[in-house]
């Protein structure tokens, strides 16, 4: 069993994204914010309970601290899933209460489960069961179709609570899970900050991690009177230097010198991967953000899309299509 850490620092943290949080995005994640907890993709826990659950544990000590979000509600499967992730030595075990994805819904998890507390009490007893040292979590929403009054959201997050969920990051909108894509609910319905400030205050004893269209350093350290730490999504991958002036802010740590120096200090992680026959795409997609609003960007991210078809080039080749620093 490897070292679980029981409770990471969660006033930064990198929201689980599917095809986006993979273990080479966290590799570069990690280099742009050494301090900010990250989480994998959702993993389904069938795929954990009855697949191959080798693939969606795997990681590297740099990614630490890692949490491991899972989307299901069956108590066992649930439970099995914690075990294995602090046998894998995971930080944190969360269970995603707010993804109102069609087939997610079909499957009764995800920002369903809002409706449902009991069924939410009964998975986090059962994990905090099957792994008392790992911090279970929720990840929600604001309210979902019509359960969607404060009223609602106050009696979910006392009911979980009660069973030993102590931290709640919560995405600032409610959802609607029907004739909504999961794209739409992430803009469309209001968004309402001061929703989730009001949780903080009614449940002072509660770790309270706010989430939703925070996308500068600005934006995070206006949360902090309020809440007790932030979770950024996509503003990691269509701009991820962000995240860098997020941890400046936020821990000190000082910035990268500039763009072509993160890309220098991924290219050891991307030649090592290169040459376990990891394709070089797979790891440069997650550098194609890196100039946004830069000039040159454009040119940049068009390198990195023709290493699908042109094998020959190099993650050296990516250090180098780099644009020349502007003055
Ligand atoms: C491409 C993509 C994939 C996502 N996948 C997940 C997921 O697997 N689990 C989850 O809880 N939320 C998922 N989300 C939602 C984010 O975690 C986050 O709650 C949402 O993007 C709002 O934060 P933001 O405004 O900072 O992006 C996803 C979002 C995006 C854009």
């Amino acid at each position: 069993m490897r070292f679980v850490n029981p409770e990471p620092d969660r006033k930064l943290s990198i929201a689980p994204m599917l095809d986006i949080t993979t273990r080479h995005f966290r590799r570069l994640a990690r280099i742009l914010a050494p301090h900010a907890l990250l989480y994998t993709e959702m993993v389904p826990t069938p795929a954990l309970a009855h697949g191959r659950p080798e693939g969606f544990l795997f990681h590297t000590l740099e990614e630490q601290p890692l949490a491991l979000q899972i989307g299901g509600s069956d108590t066992r499967e649930c439970a099995l899933s914690a075990r294995m992730a602090a046998d894998a030595g995971f930080c944190e075990i969360n269970l995603n209460c707010g993804c109102p994805s069609r087939r997610v819904h079909s499957g009764n998890f995800g920002a369903c489960l809002m409706k449902d507390p009991n069924q939410v009490v009964d998975i986090i007893r059962a994990m905090k069961d099957a792994a008392p040292n790992l911090p279970a979590t929720v990840k929600c929403r604001l309210g979902v179709d019509d359960h969607d009054t404060e009223e609602h959201l106050f009696s979910f997050i006392r009911t979980v609570a009660d069973a030993g969920c102590n931290t709640f990051i919560i995405h600032a909108r409610k959802a609607f899970l029907k004739n909504m894509s999961p794209a739409k609910n992430r803009t469309i319905p209001t968004l309402r900050r001061a929703a989730v400030y009001r949780v903080k205050d009614a449940f002072p004893e509660l770790e309270i991690i706010i989430n939703g269209d925070l996308r500068t350093a600005q934006d995070v350290m206006a949360q902090f009177p309020h809440v007790d730490g932030v979770m950024v999504g996509r503003v990691a991958y269509e701009a991820p230097m962000a995240l860098a002036e997020m941890e400046h802010a936020l821990f000190g740590t000082p910035l990268p010198a500039s763009h072509k120096e993160v890309v220098a200090t991924f290219l050891p992680y991307m030649e090592e991967e290169v040459a376990t026959g990891t394709r070089l795409f797979d790891m440069a997609r997650h550098l194609m953000g890196l100039y946004a609003g830069q000039p040159g960007a454009r040119l940049f991210r068009q390198r990195i899309a023709a290493t699908v078809q042109d094998h020959a080039i190099t993650p050296k080749d990516i250090l180098d299509a780099c644009p020349p620093p502007h003055s």
